[in-house]
């Protein structure tokens, strides 16, 4: 659990790899009077990573780490949050996995948003893998973050029906729209707001 003081908000970092669309949402929600958090940080993989935009749109610092160096990257990356005073990680669409010694340093810190009802589905692909199994229904999950992958403690999950004739993506679309409403949730959860 992560702890509020005083009346000044958490400083976080949201890492992403993509379009962002989570970015945006958590952005929209850190700037509302009931939310916890800030966000003072983008860290992105991909130096081409839409997402990345949203940066100097809401004159939000944002920084590209080339991860194929890993482990002195990881380093970095924890060099520039000290530097930032964040507190907490959101991970929105953040391709990459972090080691076992950079989620140690922020232990219980580092939030993860999935899609996919967790424990099922864990790593890629996942709205293909439920359609192949006739699953009833599908979902997204924020999760805390720890060594192994997408297999932290979950925080909160939400539901959506497969319907007949649901595609990869139709079913991706739909299961985005809740995420965003999701991962605001989760964090408010968290905070035990
Ligand atoms: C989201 O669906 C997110 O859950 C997923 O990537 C998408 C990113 O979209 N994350 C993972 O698959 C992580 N394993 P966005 O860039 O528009 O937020």
């Amino acid at each position: 659990m992560v702890k509020l003081t005083g009346y000044k908000k958490v400083k976080a970092a949201v890492f992403i790899s993509g379009t962002g669309s989570n970015l945006k949402s958590l952005i929209k929600f850190s700037k509302t009077k009931k939310s916890p958090i800030s966000i003072n940080l983008i860290i992105s993989n991909n130096p081409k990573a839409k997402g990345l935009k949203l940066g100097k749109i809401n004159k939000i610092k944002k920084k590209v780490f080339n991860f194929k160096k890993n482990y002195k990257i990881e380093n970095r990356i924890l060099f520039v949050l000290k530097e930032h005073e964040i507190k907490v990680i959101l991970l929105a669409g953040f391709m990459k996995i972090l080691s076992k010694n950079f989620i140690t340093k922020f232990k219980g810190k580092i939030l993860n948003i999935h899609p996919s009802l967790l424990p099922k589905y864990k790593g890629l692909n996942t709205h293909q893998k439920a359609l192949n199994n006739y699953e009833k229904y599908a979902g997204c999950t924020v999760h805390f973050v720890n060594s192994k992958l997408d297999s932290g403690k979950i925080i909160l999950q939400k539901k959506v029906k497969i319907t007949k004739n649901e595609t990869r993506d139709s079913l991706a679309k739909k299961v985005l729209i809740q995420e965003h409403k999701l991962y605001p949730k989760a964090i408010l959860k968290v905070f035990n707001l």
